[in-house]
Protein backbone atom coordinates (compact mmCIF):
# COMPACT_ATOMS: atom_id res chain seq x y z
CA UNK A 1 0.00 0.00 0.00
CA UNK A 2 1.16 3.52 -0.90
CA UNK A 3 1.38 6.46 1.38
CA UNK A 4 0.39 9.68 0.98
CA UNK A 5 1.07 13.27 3.49
CA UNK A 6 -0.64 15.79 2.34
CA UNK A 7 0.92 19.07 4.14
CA UNK A 8 -0.91 21.77 2.39
CA UNK A 9 -2.69 24.27 2.93
CA UNK A 10 -2.38 28.30 4.45
CA UNK A 11 -2.24 27.62 7.98
CA UNK A 12 -3.72 31.02 8.64
CA UNK A 13 -5.11 29.99 11.90
CA UNK A 14 -1.53 29.75 12.96
CA UNK A 15 -0.52 32.91 12.18
CA UNK A 16 2.28 34.52 12.40
CA UNK A 17 3.80 31.30 13.06
CA UNK A 18 2.94 30.00 9.76
CA UNK A 19 4.85 33.40 8.27
CA UNK A 20 8.42 31.22 8.77
CA UNK A 21 7.25 27.50 8.99
CA UNK A 22 4.24 25.88 6.94
CA UNK A 23 1.70 24.67 9.85
CA UNK A 24 2.94 20.82 10.01
CA UNK A 25 6.60 21.74 10.39
CA UNK A 26 5.44 23.60 13.91
CA UNK A 27 6.72 22.12 16.51
CA UNK A 28 4.55 19.78 18.72
CA UNK A 29 6.94 18.75 21.74
CA UNK A 30 10.35 17.79 20.33
CA UNK A 31 9.63 16.95 16.95
CA UNK A 32 7.80 18.42 13.82
CA UNK A 33 4.00 17.83 13.80
CA UNK A 34 4.60 15.63 10.40
CA UNK A 35 7.00 13.46 11.77
CA UNK A 36 4.04 12.26 13.66
CA UNK A 37 1.85 11.46 10.87
CA UNK A 38 4.71 9.66 9.07
CA UNK A 39 5.24 7.53 11.93
CA UNK A 40 1.85 6.60 12.01
CA UNK A 41 1.91 4.98 8.30
CA UNK A 42 5.20 3.66 8.89
CA UNK A 43 3.83 1.74 11.74
CA UNK A 44 1.09 0.60 9.26
CA UNK A 45 3.87 -0.74 7.22
CA UNK A 46 4.04 1.87 4.27
CA UNK A 47 7.00 2.17 3.08
CA UNK A 48 6.47 4.40 -0.50
CA UNK A 49 5.51 7.63 0.06
CA UNK A 50 4.10 10.90 -1.53
CA UNK A 51 4.10 14.25 0.21
CA UNK A 52 1.86 17.09 -0.86
CA UNK A 53 2.46 20.44 -0.17
CA UNK A 54 2.72 24.13 -1.41
CA UNK A 55 4.82 24.90 -3.87
CA UNK A 56 6.11 27.48 -1.06
CA UNK A 57 6.61 25.01 1.48
CA UNK A 58 7.25 21.87 -0.55
CA UNK A 59 11.57 22.90 -0.65
CA UNK A 60 11.52 22.83 3.30
CA UNK A 61 9.85 19.03 3.17
CA UNK A 62 12.29 18.25 0.73
CA UNK A 63 15.39 19.57 3.20
CA UNK A 64 13.76 17.95 6.21
CA UNK A 65 13.36 14.13 5.00
CA UNK A 66 14.93 13.97 1.36
CA UNK A 67 14.01 11.08 -0.68
CA UNK A 68 13.74 8.74 2.54
CA UNK A 69 16.76 6.37 1.78
CA UNK A 70 18.15 6.87 5.34
CA UNK A 71 15.02 5.70 7.41
CA UNK A 72 14.56 3.08 4.78
CA UNK A 73 11.25 4.68 2.75
CA UNK A 74 11.12 6.34 -0.56
CA UNK A 75 9.45 9.51 -0.46
CA UNK A 76 7.96 11.67 -3.52
CA UNK A 77 7.26 15.30 -3.27
CA UNK A 78 3.97 16.76 -5.53
CA UNK A 79 2.58 20.58 -5.25
CA UNK A 80 -0.63 21.56 -4.56
CA UNK A 81 -0.89 24.62 -5.85
CA UNK A 82 -4.43 25.50 -4.72
CA UNK A 83 -5.66 24.56 -1.85
CA UNK A 84 -9.07 23.03 -3.42
CA UNK A 85 -9.71 19.64 -1.31
CA UNK A 86 -8.39 16.48 0.21
CA UNK A 87 -9.46 14.77 -2.85
CA UNK A 88 -7.10 16.70 -4.95
CA UNK A 89 -4.42 14.91 -3.27
CA UNK A 90 -5.62 11.08 -5.64
CA UNK A 91 -5.46 13.49 -8.52
CA UNK A 92 -2.18 14.71 -8.05
CA UNK A 93 -0.77 12.18 -6.92
CA UNK A 94 -2.19 9.88 -9.86
CA UNK A 95 0.71 8.25 -11.23
CA UNK A 96 2.48 7.59 -7.92
CA UNK A 97 -0.33 5.42 -6.67
CA UNK A 98 -0.42 3.21 -10.10
CA UNK A 99 -2.35 0.78 -9.37
CA UNK A 100 -2.22 -0.23 -5.85
CA UNK A 101 -4.09 0.98 -2.93
CA UNK A 102 -3.38 3.98 -0.95
CA UNK A 103 -3.61 5.45 2.52
CA UNK A 104 -3.92 9.09 2.86
CA UNK A 105 -3.04 10.90 6.10
CA UNK A 106 -3.62 14.72 7.03
CA UNK A 107 -0.40 16.19 8.15
CA UNK A 108 -1.65 17.64 11.24
CA UNK A 109 -3.35 14.79 12.78
CA UNK A 110 -1.43 12.86 15.25
CA UNK A 111 -2.64 9.45 16.57
CA UNK A 112 -1.51 7.32 19.38
CA UNK A 113 -2.62 4.47 21.42
CA UNK A 114 -3.71 1.03 20.68
CA UNK A 115 -3.42 -1.74 17.78
CA UNK A 116 -6.48 -0.52 15.92
CA UNK A 117 -4.59 1.31 13.00
CA UNK A 118 -2.32 -1.84 12.75
CA UNK A 119 -4.75 -4.40 12.38
CA UNK A 120 -6.49 -2.13 9.57
CA UNK A 121 -3.54 -2.07 7.40
CA UNK A 122 -2.39 -5.71 8.07
CA UNK A 123 -6.16 -6.46 6.86
CA UNK A 124 -7.21 -4.38 4.53
CA UNK A 125 -8.02 -5.93 1.12
CA UNK A 126 -10.90 -4.10 -0.67
CA UNK A 127 -13.06 -0.77 -0.67
CA UNK A 128 -12.34 1.65 1.57
CA UNK A 129 -11.37 1.91 5.62
CA UNK A 130 -12.22 4.77 7.73
CA UNK A 131 -12.56 5.67 11.20
CA UNK A 132 -14.94 6.72 13.99
CA UNK A 133 -13.91 8.74 17.03
CA UNK A 134 -16.34 10.66 19.76
CA UNK A 135 -15.55 13.91 20.15
CA UNK A 136 -17.38 16.78 21.62
CA UNK A 137 -17.16 19.09 19.25
CA UNK A 138 -18.61 16.84 16.21
CA UNK A 139 -19.54 19.93 13.73
CA UNK A 140 -15.91 20.92 13.14
CA UNK A 141 -15.27 17.45 11.08
CA UNK A 142 -17.15 14.84 8.88
CA UNK A 143 -19.43 13.23 10.91
CA UNK A 144 -20.46 9.22 10.32
CA UNK A 145 -23.75 8.16 12.05
CA UNK A 146 -24.11 4.48 12.76
CA UNK A 147 -27.35 2.48 13.03
CA UNK A 148 -28.51 0.29 16.19
CA UNK A 149 -26.03 -2.99 14.44
CA UNK A 150 -23.18 -0.39 14.16
CA UNK A 151 -23.16 -0.24 10.53
CA UNK A 152 -22.67 3.32 9.16
CA UNK A 153 -25.27 4.87 7.40
CA UNK A 154 -24.67 8.63 6.75
CA UNK A 155 -21.22 10.44 6.43
CA UNK A 156 -21.68 14.50 6.39
CA UNK A 157 -18.86 17.00 6.61
CA UNK A 158 -19.26 19.85 8.90
CA UNK A 159 -23.07 19.82 9.86
CA UNK A 160 -24.30 21.94 11.75
CA UNK A 161 -26.66 19.15 13.83
CA UNK A 162 -24.64 16.42 13.60
CA UNK A 163 -25.92 13.34 13.82
CA UNK A 164 -23.94 11.30 16.32
CA UNK A 165 -20.49 12.39 18.17
CA UNK A 166 -18.30 10.03 15.85
CA UNK A 167 -16.18 12.41 13.80
CA UNK A 168 -13.83 10.89 10.93
CA UNK A 169 -10.05 11.55 11.87
CA UNK A 170 -7.28 12.24 8.93
CA UNK A 171 -6.54 8.69 7.79
CA UNK A 172 -8.07 6.64 4.90
CA UNK A 173 -7.26 3.67 3.41
CA UNK A 174 -8.36 3.06 -0.06
CA UNK A 175 -8.29 0.26 -2.89
CA UNK A 176 -7.27 1.61 -6.46
CA UNK A 177 -10.38 2.68 -7.17
CA UNK A 178 -10.56 6.11 -5.46
CA UNK A 179 -8.32 7.54 -7.83
CA UNK A 180 -11.12 7.20 -10.37
CA UNK A 181 -13.70 8.02 -7.74
CA UNK A 182 -11.99 11.37 -7.20
CA UNK A 183 -11.51 12.18 -10.61
CA UNK A 184 -15.18 12.21 -11.26
CA UNK A 185 -15.96 14.72 -8.06
CA UNK A 186 -17.19 18.07 -8.53
CA UNK A 187 -16.63 20.70 -5.79
CA UNK A 188 -18.62 21.27 -3.06
CA UNK A 189 -20.26 24.40 -1.96
CA UNK A 190 -17.30 25.45 -0.36
CA UNK A 191 -15.22 25.03 -3.56
CA UNK A 192 -13.19 22.09 -2.39
CA UNK A 193 -13.32 17.97 -3.52
CA UNK A 194 -14.61 16.83 -0.47
CA UNK A 195 -12.66 13.67 1.08
CA UNK A 196 -16.44 12.95 2.74
CA UNK A 197 -17.85 12.64 -0.97
CA UNK A 198 -14.92 9.97 -1.92
CA UNK A 199 -16.23 8.00 0.95
CA UNK A 200 -20.11 8.73 0.62
CA UNK A 201 -19.57 6.89 -2.89
CA UNK A 202 -17.86 4.31 -1.22
CA UNK A 203 -20.78 3.82 1.48
CA UNK A 204 -22.96 3.77 -1.92
CA UNK A 205 -20.97 1.16 -3.61
CA UNK A 206 -21.50 -1.14 -0.21
CA UNK A 207 -17.73 -1.33 0.01
CA UNK A 208 -17.17 1.20 3.02
CA UNK A 209 -15.78 -0.20 6.36
CA UNK A 210 -15.70 2.67 9.60
CA UNK A 211 -14.16 0.90 12.15
CA UNK A 212 -14.89 3.21 15.70
CA UNK A 213 -11.61 3.84 17.89
CA UNK A 214 -12.23 3.09 21.59
CA UNK A 215 -11.55 5.25 24.79
CA UNK A 216 -8.06 5.13 25.43
CA UNK A 217 -7.37 6.09 21.94
CA UNK A 218 -5.78 9.87 20.87
CA UNK A 219 -6.37 11.73 18.09
CA UNK A 220 -5.32 15.39 18.42
CA UNK A 221 -5.40 17.82 15.92
CA UNK A 222 -3.10 20.87 15.97
CA UNK A 223 -4.24 23.33 13.91
CA UNK A 224 -4.93 26.47 16.23
CA UNK A 225 -2.65 27.77 18.39
CA UNK A 226 -4.38 26.49 21.60
CA UNK A 227 -4.74 22.32 20.25
CA UNK A 228 -0.76 22.83 18.79
CA UNK A 229 -0.37 23.23 22.87
CA UNK A 230 -2.65 20.93 23.96
CA UNK A 231 -0.93 18.41 21.59
CA UNK A 232 2.79 19.02 22.75
CA UNK A 233 2.02 18.84 26.53
CA UNK A 234 -0.33 15.20 25.64
CA UNK A 235 3.49 14.08 23.68
CA UNK A 236 5.52 16.09 26.90
CA UNK A 237 3.04 14.05 29.52
CA UNK A 238 3.31 10.45 27.54
CA UNK A 239 7.02 10.97 26.77
CA UNK A 240 8.62 11.40 30.21
CA UNK A 241 6.34 8.85 31.78
CA UNK A 242 6.90 6.48 30.19
CA UNK A 243 10.35 7.27 28.30
CA UNK A 244 9.47 6.02 24.82
CA UNK A 245 8.99 8.16 22.27
CA UNK A 246 5.65 9.46 20.18
CA UNK A 247 5.86 9.54 16.82
CA UNK A 248 9.83 8.85 16.02
CA UNK A 249 9.93 7.88 11.99
CA UNK A 250 13.59 6.39 12.95
CA UNK A 251 12.16 3.95 15.04
CA UNK A 252 8.99 3.10 13.47
CA UNK A 253 11.61 2.09 10.34
CA UNK A 254 13.66 0.21 12.62
CA UNK A 255 10.81 -1.87 14.42
CA UNK A 256 9.08 -2.68 10.96
CA UNK A 257 12.00 -4.18 9.61
CA UNK A 258 12.69 -0.90 6.82
CA UNK A 259 16.07 -0.72 8.98
CA UNK A 260 18.79 -2.84 10.48
CA UNK A 261 20.32 -2.52 13.94
CA UNK A 262 23.15 -1.63 12.03
CA UNK A 263 21.30 1.05 9.84
CA UNK A 264 19.56 2.57 12.96
CA UNK A 265 23.37 2.80 14.65
CA UNK A 266 24.87 4.49 11.31
CA UNK A 267 21.88 7.03 11.33
CA UNK A 268 22.20 7.71 15.45
CA UNK A 269 25.83 7.84 14.97
CA UNK A 270 25.11 11.02 12.43
CA UNK A 271 22.78 13.00 14.53
CA UNK A 272 23.99 16.05 16.39
CA UNK A 273 24.17 15.70 20.02
CA UNK A 274 20.84 16.35 21.78
CA UNK A 275 18.43 14.35 23.53
CA UNK A 276 16.44 13.00 20.29
CA UNK A 277 20.01 10.90 19.77
CA UNK A 278 20.38 9.57 23.07
CA UNK A 279 16.62 7.83 22.60
CA UNK A 280 17.66 6.32 19.54
CA UNK A 281 21.17 5.44 20.67
CA UNK A 282 19.04 3.61 23.76
CA UNK A 283 17.10 1.77 21.04
CA UNK A 284 19.45 0.44 19.49
CA UNK A 285 21.02 -0.79 22.67
CA UNK A 286 17.76 -2.50 23.40
CA UNK A 287 17.93 -3.98 20.58
CA UNK A 288 21.63 -5.21 21.13
CA UNK A 289 20.69 -6.58 23.84
CA UNK A 290 17.65 -8.40 22.59
CA UNK A 291 19.90 -10.33 20.09
CA UNK A 292 19.01 -7.67 17.20
CA UNK A 293 15.71 -7.82 17.58
CA UNK A 294 13.06 -4.69 17.70
C1 LIG B 1 -11.04 17.61 7.05
C2 LIG B 1 -12.16 16.76 6.46
C3 LIG B 1 -13.08 16.23 7.57
C4 LIG B 1 -12.24 15.50 8.61
C5 LIG B 1 -11.10 16.39 9.12
C6 LIG B 1 -10.15 15.60 10.02
O1 LIG B 1 -11.57 18.78 7.60
O2 LIG B 1 -12.88 17.54 5.51
O3 LIG B 1 -14.03 15.36 7.02
O4 LIG B 1 -13.08 15.09 9.68
O5 LIG B 1 -10.32 16.90 8.02
O6 LIG B 1 -9.14 16.41 10.55
P1 LIG B 1 -10.79 20.20 7.38
O7 LIG B 1 -9.36 19.95 7.73
O8 LIG B 1 -11.01 20.57 5.97
O9 LIG B 1 -11.47 21.13 8.36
Amino acid sequence: MKGIILAGGAGSRLYPLTQVASKQLQPVFDKPMVYYPLSTLIEGGVREFCLISTPHDLPRFRQLFGDGTRWGISIDYREQAQPQGIAQAFRIADSFIGSDSVTLILGDNIFYGGDSFFRAFSEFTTGATIFGYHVHDPERYGVVEFDAAGRAISIEEKPKQPKSNYAVPGLYLYDNDVVAIAKALKPSARGELEITDVNLEYLRRGTLHVQRLGRGFAWLDAGTSSSLHDASAYVQTIEKRQGIKVGCPEEAAFRRGFLSLDQLHSLTASLPNCEYRDYLAAVVSEGRRLGGVA
